[in-house]
């Protein structure tokens, strides 16, 4: 196994460049198994949930090859399969992805349950009542999904929460149904923008995206495609607060700055000074930030895969502050750790309390999913001492070389193959 060992209190000083969004990037691939031509997609990061699906889908029987620095190359020409290896599609979430892409190539699909973070419950219902409005039958068998139809024809269908998942896998399975598609309560994430700009440069008929009312007019084929993948604004943010939290000054490069409005607004409000261009987002160098009410929500709110690394910032806030957690019921597995850390956190609920302006100590940590696993790096960075976390697969699932990028920024992260775990049993 390996962890990170982490020599704190060090600034983060420097420029550094945004990845592909790993969020899109695993809607758009499984998206290239609707047609049989040739896709070519540009700006994929080099994370563990790329690598699982592009072995799934040469798996299925399509040609995939890496072209230079995040360049991929699908050809589906020859899939010959509905059935994901289970033992690579229960690793990860965004295996769900599969569902959508071959009930729309081969009318079914045999998949397990989605595996991926662990925080809290996290069903699918909203995915199955689209298939289902589609005319798709699903079953539930043994841990695996199996969804058939001999035909899928456009629905309307209204989500009864705004999903992500649901949204894309929904639109993926119609753009291939026979006439129209309405989705409600759509989810507007831009990642949900790039999937459909990707669907209709296919020839896929899409619009709405963005809003919460989607319609998709169904069509019987869909051709080659070039798309690059959006920047990843998740990936920025972390960057954004990890300056932040250090006190160091950090231009971040290759962003789409409007994807962040809600976490520029945050950061502006708890007087982190930021300069913002036209491609570009600089952190400048400033002293300990004050307390705020950080509130998750659908896009455009605060995202959920902030909350964590937010909290570990506005633990050096001196004073209160209340983090609510409106999308994820579970998501404050982080909060253990950063509490071994000195961190005075009080759970009630939905919400984490922060008495802040603490000095965090360095301790053995466990990163128990991704974007936790990243807020931990962060704490590490700013404690006194030597910080070691454990469970960094969960990072290296969605950030390229997380330790490698921050050290290029001055910080001091080693990367230590070991054969025991420090934590017992
Ligand atoms: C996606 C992102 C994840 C992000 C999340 C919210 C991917 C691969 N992952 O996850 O990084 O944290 O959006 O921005 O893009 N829900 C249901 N029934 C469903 C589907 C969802 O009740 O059928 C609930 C979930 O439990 C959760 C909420 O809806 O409480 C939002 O989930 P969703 O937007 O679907 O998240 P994911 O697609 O899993």
């Amino acid at each position: 196994m390996e962890r990170l060992v982490i020599k704190g209190k060090q600034r983060l000083k420097g420029a550094t460049r945004v990845n592909g969004a790993k969020n899109a990037a695993v809607a758009v691939i499984p998206a290239s198994l609707l047609t049989s031509s040739q896709v070519k997609i540009e700006n994929i990061p080099h994370i563990t949930d790329i690598e699982w699906l592009i072995e799934i889908l040469k798996a299925l029987g399509a040609k995939v090859s890496r072209l230079g620095k995040g360049g991929l190359l699908v050809d589906s020409s020859g899939v010959n399969s509905f059935t994901p290896p289970h033992e690579l599609a229960d690793k990860f979430r965004a295996s769900y992805y599969l569902m959508g892409a071959l009930l729309g190539r081969c009318g079914q699909v045999e998949i397990p349950m989605p595996g991926g973070c662990n925080l809290g419950p996290r069903p699918i219902d909203q995915h199955i009542k689209g298939f289902t409005a589609l005319g798709a039958n699903v079953n539930l068998e043994h841990g695996l999904v199996k969804i058939k139809a001999s035909k899928l024809k456009g629905a309307h269908i209204y989500l009864d929460v705004v999903s992500v998942g649901a949204t894309i896998n929904i639109m993926l399975a119609a753009a291939r149904a026979e006439g129209k598609t309405v989705i409600e309560n759509a989810a507007k994430e831009p990642e949900i923008v790039d999937v459909a700009n990707f669907l209709n440069a296919m020839g896929a008929r899409v619009v709405g995206t963005g809003t919460d009312i989607i319609k998709i007019r169904g069509v019987p084929s869909l051709g080659g495609v070039e798309h690059s993948v959006i920047p990843d604004r998740i990936e920025a943010g972390t960057f954004m607060i990890a300056a932040a939290a250090t006190q160091g000054e950090v231009l971040i490069e290759d962003v789409i700055p409007k994807h962040l409005d809600p976490v520029i607004a945050k950061l502006k409000e708890v007087g982190v000074p930021l300069e913002i261009g036209p491609d570009w987002i600089k952190v400048l160098a400033g002293n300990s930030c004050s307390p705020a009410d950080v509130k998750t929500f659908p896009y455009p709110g605060f995202p959920t895969d902030l909350q964590a690394p937010m909290m570990v910032l506005l633990t050096q806030a001196p004073g209160t502050s209340i983090v609510s957690e409106n999308v994820f019921e579970g998501r404050f597995r982080h909060v253990a750790e950063l509490k071994k850390m000195g961190a005075r956190i009080k759970l009630e609920g939905r919400a984490a309390i922060i008495e802040g302006g603490r000095e965090l100590i360095s301790a053995p940590l466990k990163a128990a999913d991704l974007r936790g696993g990243a807020a931990l790096v962060i704490a590490g960075m700013i404690s006194r001492g030597e910080t070691i976390v454990e469970g960094i697969e969960h990072i290296d699932r969605g950030y390229e070389h997380l330790e490698e990028r921050f050290n290029r920024l001055g910080a001091k992260i080693a990367r230590k193959k070991v054969t025991e775990s420090v934590f017992p049993g």
